[in-house]
């Protein structure tokens, strides 16, 4: 593979940019020509220059050394099909202002339906995780008023917000110590009663876990509650091909949730601005029903703010996503899910390091591409102050990880000879989620190895 500069522009991207933008005004020429607007490209330039400069004061997301949060960079058909977009700027709350975006939406939105198995659906994109959560727990909550939301206590923090925006009981359910939902747990609360939905997460936040939703269906059998799949980060990577049996088990089934949101701005190669909502039965789209006096005129089809709370949206975030669908189709064995498995290939290989280093000790093997790992010490505080000390080294070395505070529980301390002086422990996290992490594993290890080296060094080691 050939090399290229950290921050190389294709000049080439810009002339498919170009040649793009030519196309979509071919659509326009019949109309009168209007005066350009007076423009000062001096200052302009001037402008876009120096918000370049405020710009460096960033970590380096897009490169391969930045392996701390969920931080990927688009993919470039996105940001061109994005930026394409831009010059009609549609919006996709009504087909009078986003025709052929929304048109672009319902094909994305049905494509990542089919992913989970769903022929039929209804769906549609929204700003990210926490507004798709949000108006899956709407309709859970207009369906079954009053009654409690469960979540595990590795959920979403928003989740318990969500609750209380929508003004319904919230309660988190303990997780086993793999960061997942503790099945028996929620067995002995649903036998209390007054339970509307779980939540499950298929792929937790801090840890990549995915919860056991063969179990957690078996429950719904039982108990009948509604079943949301909170699938932002994790929903994509059913279409991998080295996920572990337990999470595999869950993936297969997420088709029997009754709603799941996955987002494309986090694995789906897409700009921010782009979650996405699914509900299994499409009737439940009557929920929406409103009048609007001033937007539905074009036509009797369904325009998508009929169908969502939010109203005005970004149709640029539906060509980007269609785009990026169209080059990299939602299948296994292709381009897209290839890059899945590396970013897992790539957790596995690091927690395997990790877990064979005396420095070091892991929770439990990632489920997707999260590694979350102690720096060992004899107190739970002095491993806390010292992965602190790691992440500044790294950081010092040009390697970008994260930190998370994690239940002392998923760490086997007693084992280790480690004494439990605090609750949680201050850890190490990574999110390996570019698929370029696994050839860069081995420069990530020798900076961690050096920078663990020079951390353990500092005074109060
Ligand atoms: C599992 C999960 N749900 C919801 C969210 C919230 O998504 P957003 O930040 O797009 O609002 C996140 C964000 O990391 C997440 O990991």
């Amino acid at each position: 593979m050939t090399e290229r500069a950290p921050f190389a522009f294709d000049a080439a991207e810009l002339d498919t940019l170009r040649a793009a933008l030519g196309r979509m005004g071919e659509g326009f020429e019949a109309l009168p020509p209007v005066a350009g607007a007076p423009s000062n490209a001096q200052a302009a330039r001037d402008v876009l220059i120096e918000a370049a400069t405020r710009l460096q004061d960033n970590f380096p997301y897009f490169h391969p050394l930045y392996a701390g949060q969920m931080l990927k960079p688009p993919h470039s058909v996105a940001r061109l099909a994005y930026a394409l977009a831009m010059w009609i700027n549609p919006n996709n709350h009504a087909l009078d202002g986003g025709r052929a975006s929304s048109a672009m939406e319902k094909e994305a939105v049905a494509g990542i339906a089919r992913m989970f198995g769903w022929e039929t659906h209804l769906g549609h994109l929204c700003g990210g995780g926490t507004m798709a959560n949000l108006e899956a727990l709407w309709v859970a909550g207009r369906l079954r008023p009053g009654a409690a939301v469960l979540a595990s206590s590795q959920a979403h923090y928003t989740h318990a917000r969500i609750g209380a925006v929508l003004g319904l009981p919230f309660e988190e359910i303990p997780c086993d110590a793999r960061g997942r939902l503790d099945a028996a747990a929620l067995a002995r609360r649903l036998g209390q009663g007054g339970v509307g939905t779980v939540v499950a997460t298929l792929g937790t936040t801090a840890t990549g876990s995915v919860d056991p939703l063969p179990e957690i269906l078996s429950l719904r059998d039982r108990h009948g509650f509604r079943l949301h799949a909170d699938a932002a980060y994790g929903g994509y990577f059913g279409l991998s091909d080295n996920l572990g049996a337990d999470a595999r088990g869950s993936f297969d089934r997420i088709g029997e949730a009754d709603s799941i949101v996955v987002d494309p701005h986090k694995h789906g190669l897409q700009p921010y601005g782009c979650g996405c909502v699914l509900f299994r039965d499409p009737s439940v789209g009557s929920l929406y029903k409103h009048d609007s006096p001033y937007t539905y005129f074009s036509s009797t089809e369904l325009h998508l703010g009929e169908i969502s709370l939010e109203c005005s949206r970004p149709g640029a975030a539906a060509v980007a996503l269609w785009a990026t669908m169209r080059l990299l189709p939602l299948e296994r064995g292709g381009e897209f899910a290839r890059g899945l498995s590396d970013s897992r290939a790539a957790a596995l290989e690091l927690h395997r390091r990790l877990a064979a280093d005396r420095r070091f000790l892991c929770a439990f093997e990632p489920e997707l591409d999260i590694v979350v790992w102690m720096a060992r010490a004899p107190r739970a505080s002095a491993s806390s102050a010292l992965a602190r000390r790691v992440f500044d080294e790294a950081a010092r070395r040009g390697l970008h990880l994260a930190l998370v505070e994690l239940p002392a529980g998923f760490f086997d301390l007693d084992g280790a000879g480690i004494a439990r002086d605090r609750e949680t422990v201050t850890c190490l996290r990574s999110v390996l989620m570019k698929p370029e992490h696994r050839e860069w594993l081995d420069r990530i290890w020798t900076i961690l190895d050096a920078a663990a080296d020079a951390a353990g060094r500092e005074k109060g080691a």
